[in-house]
């Protein structure tokens, strides 16, 4: 059900959202796939993200994209959630960063009303009605939604007084950060902020834009409540994903079973399981996935058309799609196997270990 936002009468509420990086951290999974398109719990992150603006009463979504993502995106048919969904595309093999896309779509966004814009590689419960509200009232040139992490070091940090950002520092050294208060990749930005950015530029919004704004007292902050996670390196996908089968718990039960579903564990639709194999927990299994008889898999994502033989055993791994593990195969800790890769019978893959797409591993 769509709310409506705080706008004027006839506006639309629109939402820019970034997806153009090359998501070299997620390699060799973003080899084949745009990080906006890695599924959490079995459907991809846009699609989490058109469900959520949609739920908020945003009417439009411009996705910031370089050619090959907007061909994936396209290729993916998420549903639209009543979103009118626009491309704005940087120009060949000139990517313009976090803050150049902002500008390439001003004509898209237009200067008639505030517009969202947020990262898309971040499963975020941001109430976008709210942020736009205190963007409002604050009468701020922008508004980043904040969150509270344990180690902030490797984000934006800010020092938050009521509403107010006093200060903006990206990625500050150890002990240097002044709160444990992160920008959570989620703004709201007058359009005014489009004479901040040059045109056609690799810009940075957290870098060139934002301390600018704070040097004039015109940066607002809102600190968020719900769940939030960023997708950005393979061992905070699979964190990403179990943060967010904690909250649906999902698992098919079936008393019947020869084979064992640990809770919580998320089985997508035609998964088949041989007997004596246990699942779970934390078994994200994707469409179509093969698992053979006494295979052992916990605390690791399976994605789609994968067969995964008798005897196998994985461990806090990531599995590409249309991947082959062999008989007796051991995959461990922090292993990420590319699409269409094939781990042949009795492989053991040492911790940590990537293996770029359609590769064959025969030892
Ligand atoms: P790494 O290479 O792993 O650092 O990832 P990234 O550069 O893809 O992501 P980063 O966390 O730096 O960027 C945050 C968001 O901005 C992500 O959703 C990216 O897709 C997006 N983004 C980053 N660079 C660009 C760009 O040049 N153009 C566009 N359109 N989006 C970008």
């Amino acid at each position: 059900m769509r709310d409506s936002v705080p706008h004027n009468q006839g506006d639309v509420v629109k939402a820019l959202i970034l997806a153009g990086g090359f998501a070299t951290r997620l390699r060799p999974l973003s080899c084949t796939r745009p990080k906006t398109l890695f599924p959490i719990v079995n459907k991809p992150l846009l699609q989490w993200i058109f469900e959520r603006l949609s739920k908020d009463g945003i009417d439009e979504a411009i996705l910031a994209v370089n050619a090959l993502t907007k061909f994936y995106i396209k290729q993916t048919k998420i549903p639209k959630q009543g979103l009118k969904i626009k491309f704005s595309v940087d120009p060949p093999k000139k990517p313009l960063g976090t803050g150049g896309p902002i500008k390439k779509a001003e004509k898209l966004l237009g200067r008639s009303e505030p517009f969202i814009v947020l990262n898309g590689d971040i499963y975020a419960e941001i109430d976008y009605k709210k942020l736009l509200e205190t963007h409002k009232k604050t009468k701020a040139l922008a508004t980043i939604a904040l969150c509270k992490v344990e180690d902030p070091c490797s984000f934006g940090v800010v020092e938050l007084e009521e509403n107010k950002i006093r200060r903006f520092v990206e990625k500050p050294a150890r002990g240097q950060a002044p709160s444990d208060l992160i920008n959570a990749g989620a703004y709201v930005l007058d359009p005014e902020v489009f004479d901040y950015i040059p045109k056609g530029k690799h810009i940075s919004i957290e870098r060139d834009v934002f301390p600018k704004i704070v040097e004039q007292g015109r940066l607002s902050g809102l600190i968020i409540e719900g769940l939030w996670k960023d997708i950005g390196k393979p061992q905070e996908y699979l964190e990403a994903n179990k943060a967010v089968l904690d909250t649906i718990k999902n698992t098919k039960k079936d008393e019947k079973t020869c084979f064992k579903v640990n809770s919580p564990s998320a089985l997508d639709k035609d998964v088949s399981i041989g007997e004596k194999s246990v699942i779970g927990p934390y078994a994200i299994v994707g469409r179509n996935v093969k698992i053979g008889k006494c295979v052992s898999i916990s605390n690791s994502i399976i994605l789609s058309d994968t067969e995964i033989c008798d005897y196998a055993t994985i461990k806090g791994a990531i599995i590409g799609e249309g991947a082959h593990i062999g008989e007796s195969a051991k995959i461990n800790n922090g292993c990420v196997v590319g699409d269409k890769v094939k781990i042949k019978d009795k492989v053991q893959l040492n911790e940590k270990t990537k293996v770029c797409p359609a590769k064959e591993i025969n030892f």
